[in-house]
């Protein structure tokens, strides 16, 4: 969270941050689109409810996550996960925040990825804004079950 910086010192180096994001129950979620370029794909998935209320062109509901699990020849490699909550989007300032989502990179022992800024991701999905801040929650529109590629 913003504020961890001056905790720590007032270092202004880019650091990982602890956020509110938390790992999710995989198993609960369902596996909607999968996206591949070269050895890397990526499965990506959401809860149920999150998938209704984009199917009604509704806003996603705060508890959703969403996942994106990245293998590498097979093998999982990192989960980029995607968050919303109640009033998230005020841990950071205006100009980076994106929406009431929060992200975090969590390696297969669901480590958190210390190396990384999630500044970053919030700034490229920032693009996605008028799409509620996902690449492929448009793919929703014609989900009926199977993956779509
Ligand atoms: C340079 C742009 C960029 C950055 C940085 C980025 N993403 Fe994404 N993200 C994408 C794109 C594009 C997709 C769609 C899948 C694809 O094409 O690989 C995506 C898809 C996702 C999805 C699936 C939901 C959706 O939006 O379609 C999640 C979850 C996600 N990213 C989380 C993260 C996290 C966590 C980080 C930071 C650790 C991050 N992203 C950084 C561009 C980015």
């Amino acid at each position: 969270m913003l504020g961890a910086c001056a905790a720590f010192g007032g270092s202004l180096q880019a650091h990982a941050e602890a956020n509110r994001v938390t790992f999710p129950k995989l198993d609960e979620l369902v596996h909607y689109t999968t996206v591949r370029r070269g050895n890397v794909t990526e499965h990506i998935s959401t809860t149920r409810a999150a998938i209704e209320a984009i199917q009604k062109g509704l806003t996603v509901p705060n508890g959703t996550h969403f996942v994106l699990a990245d293998y590498r020849d097979e093998k999982i490699y990192r989960y980029f996960v995607m968050e919303k909550g109640a009033g998230w989007g005020a841990d950071f300032d205006e100009r980076r925040r994106t929406g009431d989502w929060q992200f975090q990179w969590y390696w297969p022992d669901r480590q958190i990825n210390l190396k990384e800024n999630t500044s970053r991701c919030m700034s490229c999905h920032s693009s996605q804004k008028e799409r509620g801040y996902l690449f492929t929650g448009g793919r929703l529109s014609e989900f009926r079950g199977k993956p779509v590629e």
